[in-house]
Parts: structure tokens; sequence; C-alpha cells
């Protein structure tokens, strides 16, 4: 069985409107390559973990992160599910599996958060990862501007968490709640967190900060989220 250290995935952003992994990205990476070992996935059993999505997936480097440690251990097997909004970055995550020799491993979804996934996932996941656009658009951006495409790298609304919002209220029916699981996602100290947190807890979740970093004007913090009830 293959211990750490765990795998850096080859990734490359092949389209302009894909983002191109930055500090956020490794943020994620690197708390991961500190908590999964040969039997734990930061406190979850590995063999309890079926299904893993990454949502907003980009150039797709968290799910080939993950397909690369599942290659290297036989204890964990899940499904690595991806998805985004954007057409370009699900080809760009083919490509990048093509470059870490994992061949159309990962199941894509190309979809506005959860509006196109089957039926069948609801109720499945055990671990979803956001790392959303999460900064505040520009008012003129909304009114005047007709959205570009490399804008849903980073525009998470007029206040920023928006759509990371609208994430976590679908993300509660796709989960399965009856095991366990997690929601790990990105905030910003540039929106309001002390709104977002009480929007988070009034939509039935624990939050707990599991990771930050100062970088130039913000921090960017990496949040563990699960059902309140579970
Ligand atoms: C900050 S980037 C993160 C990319 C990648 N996960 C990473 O960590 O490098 C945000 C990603 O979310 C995607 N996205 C934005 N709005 C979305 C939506 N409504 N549904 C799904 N994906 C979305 C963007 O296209 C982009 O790939």
């Amino acid at each position: 069985m293959i211990i750490p250290p765990l795998p850096d995935p080859i990734i490359q952003s092949d389209y302009e409107n894909v983002y191109n992994p930055s500090d956020d990205s490794y943020l994620i990476i690197d708390y991961f390559k500190r908590k999964i070992n040969r039997n734990y996935f930061d406190g979850i059993k590995l063999n309890k973990i079926k299904k893993i999505l990454d949502v907003g997936t980009g150039t797709g480097i968290v799910a080939i992160f993950f397909q690369l440690i599942k290659m290297g251990n036989p204890n964990f097997n899940p499904e690595i599910y991806a998805s985004d909004i954007l057409e370009d970055s699900i080809k760009c995550v083919r490509l990048n599996e093509k470059r870490n020799k994992i061949n159309n491993q990962i199941k894509l979804i190309n979809s506005d958060l959860f509006k196109s996934f089957p039926e069948k996932l609801k109720h499945s996941f055990n671990i979803i990862i956001f790392n959303p656009p999460y900064l505040p658009s520009s008012s003129l951006i909304k009114e005047y501007l007709n959205k570009k495409k490399i804008d849903f790298s980073w525009d998470g609304g007029l206040k920023g968490y928006e759509l990371l919002i609208d994430f976590l209220t679908s993300a509660k029916i796709f989960l399965n709640l009856k095991k366990e699981h997690a929601i790990y996602c990105i905030t910003s100290s540039r929106t309001n967190l002390i709104e977002l947190n009480k929007l988070i807890t009034n939509l039935g979740y624990k939050n707990r900060i599991v990771d930050k970093k100062h970088i130039f004007f913000e921090d960017i913090i990496l949040n563990r989220l699960k059902n309140s009830l579970g």
C-alpha cells in the first residue's frame, strides 16, 4: 500500500477561461495531504467513503489528486465525480487526466451547481468540495456588462457569497446525511463572514475552520461543514 507523500497532479489550463490553480486550490490540496493517511480521510475511515464530488472543478486539480490517491491505496476506492458550469473546464479535466495517466476515470458533469445532476446521485456523496468563485462582483458587471466566462472563476455574487449559499442549499440533497459526510469550501475575508456564517448556521450546518492563509489583501479560509444534526 502506498503511503504519504501524497501525489502532486500534473495540471495545465488549456483554455483561457479555465481557472489556473492558485493559492486557494493548494490550500485544499495541502490540507488533504496532511489529513489523509493509510486508514483515514480527515477522521473518516477510508473504506466508508464511496463517492466524492469536486464542484467547480476548473482544471480538475482536486478531483485528479483524489483519483491519484485512489490508485495508490486499495482501502480507498470511492467514485470520483467532478462538475463545472463551463464546458471548457470539462474538456480540460479530460486533458489533465491524460497527463496523469488516468484516462476517463473521473465522472464529469457539466452543470450549473446541481441543476443537471441525475436524480440517482441524490443522497449519495460522502464528501463534497467546492472552491467557489468567492469575490463580490462589481455592480457594474451585474447591471451593464455581460458576464464573461472567466468571471465564473471569481464572481460569487454581489456580496461574494450568494453562489456559495445556493450551493450549500442544494448540497444537502446530494450529501449522504445518513453516513459520515463533510463539505469542504473556501471563503474569503473580503466578504462579510459574520453574515455568511449566520446564513450557514441557518441552513443547518456546523462549520469549522480547518485552515487559512493570508495573501496580499485577504485571508482565504478552508471550512469543513457537516449537517448540524449529524
Ligand atoms: C475559483 S475556481 C476553482 C477551480 C478549481 N476547483 C481549483 O480549485 O483550482 C471556481 C470554479 O467554479 C466554477 N463555477 C462557477 N460558477 C459555477 C456554477 N454555478 N456551477 C458550477 N461551477 C461553477 C468556475 O467555472 C470555476 O471553475
